[in-house]
């Protein structure tokens, strides 16, 4: 059997020790060969596909990025997409895909197992947001690395008694921003799940300064005050519709500055959360992920993703394009709300 392997979507932590684990498992158990897509869906349009044997493996594990390259290509979105993909497989003898990727690239692959292509998922991406998996690889690196900021600006922002406003990832979900805030002993988070108040924020801000503590407020890309909107990079869009976030950081320091009256600064993490090398436990999830994943293949258990549940992997069906964002329960974040101000 020949089994293509493909990474979409932005890249994260962790895809290189999926990659690996596939390969590994499929080549020395089950006498696959594989062939390597690059760059997403992009490759499977323009039969960009490379050989992938145990040599091409050899020495990835730790390493960030992907070795197959990753785009947001929606196969949808170009014309005779589903039959230049089904004719590439074809081209190259491709038996089975693998596709490793988030809600979008993942939302393509169900619709194209529909139409027919044998295919098996594995969720990857550091927001945590794909549904039917309790973790995604990818995350817990991102957080770390968030942690470590929040933790080194703590003493800065404390040499100058100012506010440190930190905006991390996370479009429509404050997976990174509540669970590094917490970690890191943030005094206000913010999330795109729950629109804020500003008012209560500098009420926030003003209380930790009457303790003579620097605020530290962590705020997700996509979190919007109540009376606003989601603050835009630029108006452009990806394949999948996406706009590109980033700005609440600089509009809530200048916010803070402006009604309180004191000194505030941001600092945007960007994609410094997405490089690098996975923490051990994302190499954990991603190669049991990867030997899940061509095991599901083997047993011709196509339409199907891996998944994290408690500490078992299982298999559920693909989330379609249409399925519901995994957000941060309201009564998770909750429950931190004593650390607030
Ligand atoms: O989907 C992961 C993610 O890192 C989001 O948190 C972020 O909004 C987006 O990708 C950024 O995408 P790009 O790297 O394409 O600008």
């Amino acid at each position: 059997m020949k089994v293509g392997v493909l990474t979409g979507g932005g890249d994260c932590p962790g895809l290189n020790a999926v990659i690996r684990g596939v390969v590994r498992k499929g080549v020395q158990e089950y006498g696959f060969e594989f062939a390597g897509l690059r760059d997403g869906w992009l490759g499977a349009l323009r039969d960009d596909v490379r050989p992938l044997g145990v040599p091409e493996v050899r020495g990835i594990l730790p390493l960030g990025g992907t070795i197959l390259g990753s785009s947001r290509t929606n196969p949808f979105k170009h014309e005779d997409g589903v039959r230049r993909v089904k004719d590439t497989l074809a081209a190259h003898g491709i038996d089975a895909l693998v596709v490793i990727g988030g809600e979008d690239t993942l939302g393509a692959a169900a619709e194209l197992s529909r139409q027919g292509i044998p295919l098996v998922g594995v969720p990857k991406t550091i927001d945590n947001d794909v549904p039917g998996t309790d973790y995604t690889f990818g995350f817990d690196t991102a957080v770390g690395i968030a942690t470590e900021a929040i933790d080194r600006l703590h003493t800065t922002a404390e040499s100058h008694m100012r506010t440190l406003v930190v905006e991390v990832m996370g479009r429509h979900s404050g997976w990174i921003a509540l669970h590094a805030g917490v970690a890191g002993g943030a005094n206000v988070i913010l999330v795109p799940e729950r629109p804020f108040d500003i008012d209560q924020v500098c009420a926030w801000v003003k209380s930790r300064f009457e303790f003579h503590y620097a605020p530290i407020v962590v705020t997700a890309e996509g979190a919007v005050p109540k009376e606003g909107q989601m603050v835009l990079k630029d108006r452009s869009v990806d394949e999948y519709g996406h706009v590109r976030l980033s700005g609440i950081g600089e509009w809530l320091a200048r916010e803070i500055s402006r009604r309180t009256g004191t000194d505030a600064r941001t600092t945007v993490l960007g994609h410094v959360q997405r490089g690098g090398t996975p923490s051990a436990f994302d190499r954990w999830l991603a190669t049991r992920f990867g030997l899940h994943a061509v095991d599901a293949v083997r047993e011709g258990a196509f339409g199907t993703m891996v998944a994290l549940r408690g500490t078992g992997i299982v298999r559920v069906p693909i989330p379609g394009a249409d399925s519901r964002t995994k957000v941060v329960d309201p009564s998770l974040y909750d429950e931190f709300e004593v650390f607030f101000g």
